[in-house]
């Protein structure tokens, strides 16, 4: 792993996103996970990103470990008249050091513009949170040749001028990878994140050092050719970070 200073390389970060899976049972897989990663320490950073109710048991739970804990979403606010939502600042008090921004199913269902990702981006600096910022294209954007025009418009929407310095990652998940077990070519992949990797060197001064994860379908069978394509510095894993038999070995492809 590359020391705290060196901005030269992206680390790599490899995040379960558990969405709205895991009652207070699965906490054994954070345990089971920090377990074995005391015992043989991961090549890169691991972060687990249950739904909210659990992130404090979680940090308490895998504290001392290398595991850090995420959150799935935060409001643009730091508090208010809110009903149902949590601050980046409520969040991080409970144990989160990251949290997940734009993800696709946050934009698509809850309608999410490119602004409201920029404006939650803002309020997970002010909160402490380190941010991973999400896009990807539907697979109609990606028939009709446009892939790289979409996600180069939604990463420079989504992510605010003031991140540059601030650790943050991008996730690049193609909305038809997601759940659906169907993943894009290694070639496929490669082409989003050198156009990421160029847009995020053009715009921010620490440009080189930000990681950027491929997310879609990611499983064990896969993850070694996926988290080695070219400009690939990690993985957002959804279904297959909700048990740590199937997460470790994911881990230990990075
Ligand atoms: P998946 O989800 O690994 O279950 O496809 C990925 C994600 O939505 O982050």
């Amino acid at each position: 792993m590359r020391g705290a200073d060196d901005l030269s390389q992206p680390a790599r970060l490899v995040a379960g996103n558990w969405k709205m899976n895991g009652a207070s049972g699965a906490l054994r897989e954070a345990h089971a996970l920090a377990e074995a990663l005391s015992q043989a320490p991961a090549a890169c950073r691991v972060a687990l990103f249950p739904p909210a109710l659990l992130i404090h048991r979680m940090a308490e739970q895998v504290a001392g470990s290398s595991v850090q804990v995420g959150a799935q979403d935060c409001h643009a606010e730091s508090d208010g008249a809110y009903t149902g939502d949590l601050s980046a600042e409520m969040l991080h008090e409970a144990g989160a050091r990251l949290v997940i921004l734009g993800h696709s199913e946050r934009r698509t269902g809850y309608r999410e513009s490119d602004a409201d990702v920029t404006a939650k981006v803002e309020a997970a600096l002010r909160g402490g949170l380190e941010p991973v910022v999400c896009v990807g294209e539907t697979l109609e954007q990606r028939d009709a040749g446009r892939a790289l025009d979409v996600v180069a418009v939604q990463l420079q929407g989504s992510l605010p001028d003031s991140l540059d310095g601030h650790p943050f990652a991008v996730a690049y998940e193609p909305i038809w990878a997601i759940g659906t077990g169907r993943t894009p070519t290694v070639e496929q992949v490669e082409v989003v994140h050198g156009r990421i990797h160029a847009l995020l060197a053009a715009r921010f001064a620490s440009g080189a050092a930000i990681p950027v994860l491929y997310g879609g379908s990611v499983k064990p069978s896969n993850a070694a050719e996926l988290l080695h394509a070219r400009g690939v510095d990690g993985a957002l894993v959804g279904g297959a970070s909700l048990k740590a038999a199937d997460f470790l070995p994911i881990v230990r492809a990075a």
